[in-house]
């Protein structure tokens, strides 16, 4: 169970999800695991690791490269691993969504359909933020214009949820 090598795979634009990326790590590292937190370019590897989380936030439906990029390069090494992804967004929170976990799965496996050989333990949906004093110039604009157009109040991510998913997915890897 401990002593485990966990490779936490993150793509974020404002640093939610790099924040939910580094709960997921604490988390498994209370559990004795040894994890390192790398995005895009910065993953070299995956070999060394016994498991690894991948996890993006959304925009226009779209994923991260710096989720996307990794999982490419390395697609054929994470199909031998055991793997569990994650999505930070904010249609999870939308009321008016009558299958906001259903939307939410669906942007990681729009892209993942692309790596059949990859089978994923478990597609997380967790609420992220709207990190906006993170975003500058028209880009503030932009992420202020979309933030008020959720019903998000304040930072929404539950990190007891974050802390207990990572558990329970440590104990699969
Ligand atoms: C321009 C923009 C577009 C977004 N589009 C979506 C979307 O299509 N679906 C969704 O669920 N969330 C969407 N979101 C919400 C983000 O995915 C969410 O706030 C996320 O936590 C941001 O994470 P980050 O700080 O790691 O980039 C959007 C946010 C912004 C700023």
């Amino acid at each position: 169970m401990t002593d485990k090598k966990v490779l936490v795979i993150y793509g974020s634009w404002l640093g939610s999800t790099r924040e939910i990326a580094e709960a997921i790590a604490e988390s498994m590292r209370a559990e004795g695991a040894q994890v390192d937190v790398l995005s895009g370019r910065a993953v070299k590897s995956v070999n060394d690791y016994d498991g690894v989380v991948i996890g993006s936030s959304v925009r226009a439906s779209m994923l991260h490269g710096g989720m996307k990029r990794p999982v490419r390069r390395f697609s054929k090494q994470l199909a031998e691993k055991p793997v569990a992804a994650f999505v930070g967004c904010a249609v999870i929170y939308d009321k008016n969504e009558p299958d906001a976990a259903g939307k939410a799965q669906a942007y990681i496996t729009r892209f993942m359909d692309k790596f059949p050989q990859i089978k994923l333990l478990d597609i997380k949906p967790f609420a992220g933020a709207f990190l906006v004093d993170n975003a500058h110039g028209f880009m503030k604009t932009m992420v202020q214009n979309v933030a008020a157009q959720t019903t998000a109040e304040g930072d929404p991510r539950d990190w007891d949820a974050i802390a207990a998913w990572a558990k329970d997915i440590y104990r699969q890897f």
